[in-house]
């Protein structure tokens, strides 16, 4: 009930005050994340595990082919920048649901941590790409629908090239993150049995 009770100090009141009138304003307030965060959440994931799967697929061609990969790469990857923000006001605008009672604080902290590794990583790999081909002027197409806009700052191969050094160095963090962040979700699930994952998962039911 603890659990239920704890999704932001405004709507646990108003929550609160609507269980004592026997309103409640959702059947079941912390057991699930919202539609749109599921989608966010997941169209992200999809998207970044895309990301990887075309750089893969790039580095096995040549040629043509290869050009029209790292082209979608970058157009996924401006469009999970833009998840991103999105997804960064959506969660400012409706609090985090509370984690499990009784999860030790070190648990609480690297949960807390890779999530906010997680959006930085999410904005730092798209920026330093636009930067590297905003500097080496490298035109980027979204998807062949339109020109997305280079920013203004020059530089040429050689600031291009350390951008692009960033770029890499930060995916090494990504594989780092995706690895910490789902053996946490596994663990959840098939060790401590709760709903952390089951609450981002659609069509699941939770558990009692
Ligand atoms: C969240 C979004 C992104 C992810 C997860 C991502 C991921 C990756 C990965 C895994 C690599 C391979 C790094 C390596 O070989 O060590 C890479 C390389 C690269 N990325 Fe991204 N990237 C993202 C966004 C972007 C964007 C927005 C652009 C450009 C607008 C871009 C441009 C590039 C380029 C030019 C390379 C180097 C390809 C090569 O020549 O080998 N990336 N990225």
């Amino acid at each position: 009930m603890q659990g239920c009770l704890d999704f932001g100090r405004g709507s646990a009141k108003l929550w609160r005050r609507a269980v004592t009138e026997g309103k409640t304003p959702l059947a079941e307030p912390s057991r699930r994340y919202s539609t749109v965060s599921l989608i966010l959440h997941w169209t992200i994931a999809v998207a970044v595990l895309t990301q990887i799967g075309l750089i893969m697929a790039r580095d096995a061609t040549e040629g043509e082919a290869a050009r029209q990969l790292l082209q979608t790469h970058k157009a996924v990857g401006l469009s999970i920048l833009v998840l991103t923000l999105v997804r960064l006001g959506w969660r400012v605008a409706n609090p985090l649901i509370a984690l499990p009672a009784g999860m030790p604080t070190w648990e609480r902290f690297l949960s807390r941590a890779t999530q906010f590794l997680f959006y930085a990583v999410l904005l730092i790999l798209p920026l330093t790409g636009w930067l590297a081909s905003s500097a080496a002027a490298r035109e980027i197409s979204w998807f062949g629908l339109f020109d997305w806009p280079l920013l203004p700052i020059g530089g040429g191969r050689e600031v291009a090239g350390r951008f692009m050094d960033a770029h890499e160095m930060v995916v090494k963090l990504l594989y780092l993150l995706i690895v910490l962040h789902v053996a946490g979700a596994l663990k959840h699930h098939f060790i401590n049995r709760d709903n952390v994952l089951r609450r981002m998962l659609p069509f699941v039911a939770s558990r009692p």
